[in-house]
Order: C-alpha cells, then sequence, then structure tokens
C-alpha cells in the first residue's frame, strides 16, 4: 500500500473509533475488495505456517474436536483446521468477509458465521477444543483489546488449546503504530484470564522489512 492509500486507510479506521464503531472499517475493507480476495491486502490466501506446525505435530485424536476461527478473514486457517479432522466454526463481524469465504469455499465443511466476539452465542464460551485467533486484537483500540482477548480465552473447553498469532513489539515502543502489536505484558494477559502457558515462540516474518510477531500456545488444563 503506498503513502497516500495508508493515510487514506488510517483515517478511515479512525473514523470508525470515533464514531464508537471500532471494527465496522474492516467490512469496508472487505466490500471494496468487491468480490476479488486479492484485494483484501492483510490476507496471505495461505494458512498461518505456525498453525499448519502447530497441528502437524498435535494431530487431531477424535473426529468430534471442535475448533473456531476468530476474525476468520477469508478463511485460509479455517480450512486448514477442517483438513486435519476438526469440526470448525469461523466467525467473522464482517459480512462481506464470511460473503468471501462462501464464495472461495462452496462446498466446505466449515461453518461460517457473521459473529461480534464481543456479542456472540453464549454456547461459544467453553465451547472450543481449539481457538485459533491472528491478528484480530492487534486491530482493536484501547479496552476493546483487552475485552477481545479475555472473550478468545473464554471459548477455550476445559483440556482445549488456544493459538494465538500476532504481530509484537516490545514494552514502550511503536505506541502509536496501527495495527498495535501486542506487548509481552499484554499477550500474558490469556495466563491471567486462567489459561497455561504451553510454548511461546518471538519470531521475524518473511515481509521486507520484516515484522516482530508472537505465535503463542495455551491450554486450560
Ligand atoms: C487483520 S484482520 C485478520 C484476518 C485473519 N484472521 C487473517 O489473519 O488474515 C482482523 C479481522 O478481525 C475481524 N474482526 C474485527 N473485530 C471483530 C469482532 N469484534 N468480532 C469478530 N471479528 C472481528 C475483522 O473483520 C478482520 O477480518
Amino acid at each position: 500500500m503506498d503513502e497516500s492509500a495508508r493515510s487514506k486507510f488510517l483515517n478511515m479506521v479512525r473514523a470508525h473509533q470515533e464514531r464508537g464503531d471500532p471494527c465496522g472499517w474492516c467490512d469496508q475493507v472487505y466490500r471494496d475488495a468487491g468480490g476479488d480476495v486479492t484485494a483484501v491486502f492483510w490476507a496471505d490466501l495461505v494458512p498461518n505456517p505456525y498453525l499448519l506446525d502447530w497441528l502437524e505435530n498435535h494431530p487431531a485424536n477424535s473426529d468430534k474436536l471442535r475448533a473456531v476461527t476468530v476474525g476468520c478473514g477469508v478463511g485460509d486457517d479455517a480450512e486448514a483446521l477442517a483438513a486435519c479432522g476438526y469440526q470448525v466454526t469461523a466467525f467473522d463481524v464482517s459480512p462481506a468477509a464470511i460473503a468471501l469465504c462462501r464464495q472461495r469455499y462452496p462446498d466446505s465443511r466449515v461453518n461460517y458465521v457473521v459473529a461480534d466476539l464481543f456479542n456472540h452465542p453464549q454456547e461459544w464460551t467453553l465451547g472450543f477444543d481449539l481457538v485459533f485467533e491472528c491478528n484480530t486484537i492487534q486491530v482493536l483500540p484501547g479496552d476493546y483489546r483487552v475485552r477481545a482477548l479475555n472473550a478468545i480465552a473464554a471459548m477455550v473447553a476445559p483440556g482445549g488449546d488456544a493459538l494465538i498469532s500476532c504481530r509484537s513489539r516490545n514494552t514502550g515502543e511503536k505506541e502509536d503504530a496501527f495495527p498495535l502489536p501486542l506487548d509481552r505484558p499484554e499477550i500474558d494477559g490469556f495466563v491471567r484470564a486462567g489459561l497455561r502457558e504451553e510454548s511461546f515462540v518471538v519470531y521475524d516474518d518473511e515481509q521486507v522489512p520484516p515484522v516482530e510477531h508472537f505465535f503463542a500456545w495455551y491450554s486450560r488444563r
């Protein structure tokens, strides 16, 4: 995205945030794509490689395991989970994102749903054996972040797992960035929310210049 497009984008995000609609701008991005997934600038159009690696090392031991993809975007991660045998619910607050998923995967076994992390069906609480979150918290402002983190943690069933992928930063750095990467104290909120940290990876992705990331695995065991 060039400077002028980025500045226009940030103004659109700010306008939504200022009118108390912190997630509405996402739908605009998907709608502007006009059915062309390659126009969704954050969509890699391949599953998260760290998710694939975890799934390979922890094969599903039953065809009854339920997984959820939070803020599922255009569906690659949800499809990877379904391919590994999970019964997958993939939700996004953006109706246009869910429409793109259904357009891409018309015969999918994934249950694609328009839903808001802050107001989701009650049965999703403690409802999933595997919760996958990638890059949703970091696009939210202020108090919405801790609310999102707690809502994601609360979806993990007893005995279940959560995998969290996000941009990262050192505490005190990049405070004005958008998206705002998570720092270690912030992501540790998953432990404060009652989950156990199983593994924690800090890495740079392959963009030029590289972007720092966390990939964290938590459980409710
Ligand atoms: C940066 S995108 C990441 C999408 C996808 N997870 C990925 O990695 O490509 C953030 C996603 O979170 C969704 N989102 C934002 N707020 C949400 C909410 N309150 N409930 C559900 N989804 C939300 C957006 O619509 C968007 O699809």
